[in-house]
């Protein structure tokens, strides 16, 4: 046995539609990174997934190798982890159809997801979406997953495939899958605030900072960014636009920075433009090798295949010996 085998296994996937933001890098990708050393990591891009909001051809590659790029480029390793793509892996699809046997109409019509796609997009509510839980079950116990990296929102989702996996085994008399657990780094969780003044940052929400962002449209984003009148007596609570600035500040300046504008801002002296131009400069420093690395890899085609090459091949190993477990287990036989 080598040590992988000991590991537990850890997957998680992002789907190709948009570029990942600062929320993503701190919330996610950058515990993925984190973890590729203690566990056995499987990090795909979801292309299947994107499906459901009708990508058009021309971009659904591109979105594709974006993400790839930004993953690779945020300190995930090829060599350690399996990084592969979703379409790429035909046992996924395979072992969704044999999934889908034994989920019901009812509990999927009945998902938190699925309902809140019928009212955002009531024109087109395919059956991928109302199956979409069931796909991911299938990503997630095709390699026969222990913990699940994902934030709140795909807690429902997650909780759907410990059913599908445990109606198998039911099913079937056999304890063949893991219940998969959703994996929240502890302490570590970091929820990074968005800069129109409420909530988090979203791919949607055109409240974030990208990864690829240039060092202009930084500066332009957190310029326009929320703020109140400012502080009238010493001390003052801070309202919430400006306590999410201060946050971003923690997050990405140095200790005395946040020390000197926390200063400022109790004594009433502060003006906002000033943390801004600070902020913006050191999301700059941070993001700048990053976004060049991602630049770089996606200009590299040569490598990009590579990669993907590499990771299908890992990914696949593992999901075709699941999927003809899981065949025998259902009771097919060759001729
Ligand atoms: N549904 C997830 C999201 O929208 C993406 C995803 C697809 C996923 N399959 C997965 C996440 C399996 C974790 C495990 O963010």
């Amino acid at each position: 046995m080598n040590g992988k085998e000991l590991m537990e296994t850890v997957l998680s996937g992002i789907r190709s539609t948009g570029n990942l933001h600062l929320g993503n890098y701190f919330g996610a990708v950058r515990n993925f990174v984190k973890m590729q050393h203690e566990n056995n990591c499987y990090f795909f891009v979801a292309d299947y997934h994107s499906l459901t909001t009708h990508p058009h051809p021309d971009d659904l590659h591109n979105n594709v190798r974006q993400v790839l790029a930004e993953y690779l480029a945020a300190g995930i390793d090829p060599e350690v982890a399996t990084l592969y793509v979703q379409s790429d892996v035909p046992e996924i699809p395979e072992l969704y159809l044999l999934l889908n046997m034994n989920a019901y109409v009812g509990e999927l019509e009945r998902t938190t997801t699925f309902k809140e796609k019928i009212r955002l997009q009531p024109e087109n509510v395919n059956a991928g979406l109302l199956t979409y839980p069931v796909l991911m079950a299938a990503d997630i116990i095709i390699h026969n997953s222990h913990k699940v990296p994902v934030g709140k929102d795909q807690e429902q989702n997650l909780e759907m495939a410990r059913k599908f996996a445990k109606r198998f085994n039911f099913m079937y008399g056999v304890d063949y899958f893991n219940m998969p657990e959703p994996f929240n780094f502890g302490q570590e969780l970091v929820k990074v605030p968005g800069l129109d003044g409420t909530g988090k940052m979203g791919k949607s929400e055109g409240n974030g900072i990208y990864l690829v962002d240039s060092p202009k449209d930084i500066r332009k984003k957190v310029m326009r960014a929320v703020t109140d009148a400012g502080p009238e007596k010493p001390n003052q609570a801070m309202s919430e636009p400006v306590k999410n600035l201060f946050y971003l500040l923690e997050l990405m300046s140095e200790a005395s920075t946040v020390d000197h504008f926390t200063e400022q801002y109790n004594s009433c002296t502060i003006r906002y433009g000033d943390l801004k131009k600070q902020l913006a400069e050191d999301i700059i420093a941070f993001n700048t090798p990053i976004r060049e690395r991602i630049l770089d890899i996606m200009n590299d085609d040569a490598y990009l295949s590579k990669v993907v090459k590499m990771g299908a091949e890992k990914a696949r190993a593992s999901a075709s010996k699941t999927l003809n477990d899981v065949r025998e287990i259902i009771g097919f036989k060759h001729f």
